[in-house]
């Protein structure tokens, strides 16, 4: 019989006391903002897999649709490249929805480790993913993705896997540290598969970002509602509004919550006064051509080996290489 699903977790009152910190500095910080790690409690996780049910979150389904097709051609791939077995480090798992089609034409994977921000969510995601694949050696990671993480290394293949564009919450020089991060944590030899929004028609981006139900707008307040349950805060949820749009100079999607009128939210003895009209800069998504991103891994360490764009052109794949 294979393992059971491993998990690891943090030290709480550690993690509590990074949160407290970071939002003092965020909302202290001239434009205010907030990481956009802070949406996923458990509601936060619930309604992100919610965004990825909308019709206009094409992200999600696009990269779905696209991942058997590289999955086929990577299984044909390693299997030219290597006969020893492979392990996935996911970073930033979810839901797990993404691995599916690796697991399903890659033969060589033989061990997972999830690694999300998100725990309670984590462990469900992952005893769910047991069912699916039952011999399937599975470790769940609650950590944050951003900080060095030990592996075993002897004998392995190692292949990060980061779908859903979550490179693209981070910025550019944020994104460079992380591969080059990622690419010590895998090794030497080690590959790397990412999911990347490409840039793209600004109303497509718009209504992704503003869907008609209003539910990525719950998923941007939550951060607020995390704040006041987590930490004491008493922001007004009514006082604020979510709202989304593309900067085409900087090419990315940010995402942004409006004070509604000149109000003042306290947390403990910190106090923040918002003008009317001031926002919360809560996320950029940065959109990338895969020449772009092929440029930008390059200054981690890493090559493309491959990519591949969704036949629509709204998202692409592409597989690097340490290089040596
Ligand atoms: C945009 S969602 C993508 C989820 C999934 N990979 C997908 O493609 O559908 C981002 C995921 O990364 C996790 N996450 C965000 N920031 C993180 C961090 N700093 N460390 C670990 N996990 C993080 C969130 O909890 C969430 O599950």
């Amino acid at each position: 019989m294979s393992d059971p699903v491993s998990t690891t977790l943090p030290e709480t009152e550690q993690a509590d006391k990074e949160f407290l910190d970071d939002v003092i500095a965020g909302l202290h910080r001239q434009p205010k903002q907030l990481a956009p790690k802070y949406f996923y409690d458990e509601q936060g996780s619930r309604y992100f897999d919610q965004i990825c049910q909308l019709e206009e979150y094409y992200p999600y389904r696009t990269e779905l649709e696209l991942l058997p097709r590289v999955a086929k051609e990577l299984n044909d791939y390693f299997h030219q490249q290597t006969s020893d077995g492979i392990h996935v480090i996911e970073f930033g798992a979810g839901s797990l929805h993404k691995i599916k089609p690796l697991l399903e034409h890659v033969e060589q994977i033989d061990e997972f480790t999830a690694i999300d921000i998100s725990g309670a969510h984590l462990q469900s995601a992952c005893a769910e993913l047991k069912n699916y694949f039952p011999e399937l050696t599975i470790h769940g990671v609650e950590a944050d993705f951003t900080r060095p993480f030990p592996l075993k290394a002897e004998g392995r293949v190692h292949l990060g896997f980061f779908p859903g564009s979550t490179i693209g919450n981070l910025a550019p020089a944020e994104a460079v540290e992380f591969l080059a991060n990622a690419r010590q944590t895998l090794g030497e030899g080690s590959y790397m598969l990412l999911g990347v929004d490409t840039k793209k028609d600004e109303q497509l981006l718009h209504q992704a970002y503003n869907d008609s139900a209003g539910v990525t707008a719950k998923f941007n307040k939550n951060v607020l509602v995390r704040i006041n349950r987590e930490l004491g805060a008493d922001f007004d949820l009514d006082g604020f509004r979510h709202e989304a749009w593309y900067n085409d100079a900087k090419g990315r999607v940010e995402m942004h919550l409006r004070s509604v009128r000149e109000q003042r939210v306290t947390l403990g003895t910190q106090v923040f006064d918002f003008a009317k009209d001031e926002t919360i800069h809560t996320e950029n998504s940065y959109k990338y051509h895969p020449h772009e991103f092929e440029d930008l891994a390059a200054k981690a360490g890493w090559h493309a080996e491959k990519w591949w764009l969704a036949d629509n052109q709204m998202f692409s794949v592409t597989l690097l290489r340490s290089d040596q």
